[in-house]
């Protein structure tokens, strides 16, 4: 049976969610990024990593960037967590496009990527990151209603809020993909 471990990093909880799930529902061990070593990721023949989206970066991911060439040989899977709808081709788009600023080509065609929506807890932000959105509000602000896609308008929308799109049942095509190596 296939080896396989989960790692993670999340800030404020969302990824971490999905990141139980797909353990529980795999048996796969879990690890936070921190408190893991690349070495470790040895013991395994599949290579999980979850991180939350950070304008556009996928938190932690020099885990695997770094180490890449050493587990080339292991079957890799990437999943991003934000608060932009994923159902939305153009929001799917924008994530990969800053994907392919981090994952080389290669990296690209060996690792398989999925897509989970997590939320935002503005109460909870760190004053960095509350700075942060407070800039991109202003900015979207500035354009007319009808130039507004739908990531802007949900950003409006939620502002200051809590909001939670995690969804169990998100996981379940990777959960397939994933039983068919045990
Ligand atoms: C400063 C900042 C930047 C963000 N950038 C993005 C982004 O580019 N795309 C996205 O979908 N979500 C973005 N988000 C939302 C987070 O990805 C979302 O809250 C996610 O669920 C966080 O997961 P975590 O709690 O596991 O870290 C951003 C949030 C903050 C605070």
């Amino acid at each position: 049976m296939a080896k396989m471990i989960v790692v993670y990093k999340s800030r404020y909880g969302f990824t971490d969610k999905y990141a139980h799930w797909i353990a529980q529902e795999t048996g796969a061990d879990l690890a936070e990024a921190g408190k893991i070593k690349a070495e470790d990721l040895q013991n395994y023949d599949v290579v999980i990593y979850g991180g939350g989206l950070y304008a556009g970066g996928v938190n932690g991911i020099s885990l695997i960037t770094k180490a890449f060439s050493s587990i080339a040989d292991k079957v890799l899977y990437l999943f991003t967590v934000g608060a932009a709808d994923v159902c939305d081709k153009e929001n799917i788009n924008n994530i990969r496009h800053s994907l392919t600023k981090v994952l080389t080509p290669d990296m690209m065609n060996k690792i398989k990527i999925f897509h989970f929506r997590g939320g935002i807890d503005y109460p909870r932000l760190s004053s960095i990151h509350r700075i942060m959105m407070a800039a991109m509000v202003k900015t979207i602000k500035k354009k007319g209603a009808a130039e507004l896609n739908n990531e802007e308008k949900m950003m409006l929308d939620t502002y200051g809020q809590r909001v939670d799109f995690t969804d169990r049942a998100a996981i379940a095509g990777m959960i397939d993909d994933l039983k068919l190596l045990q």
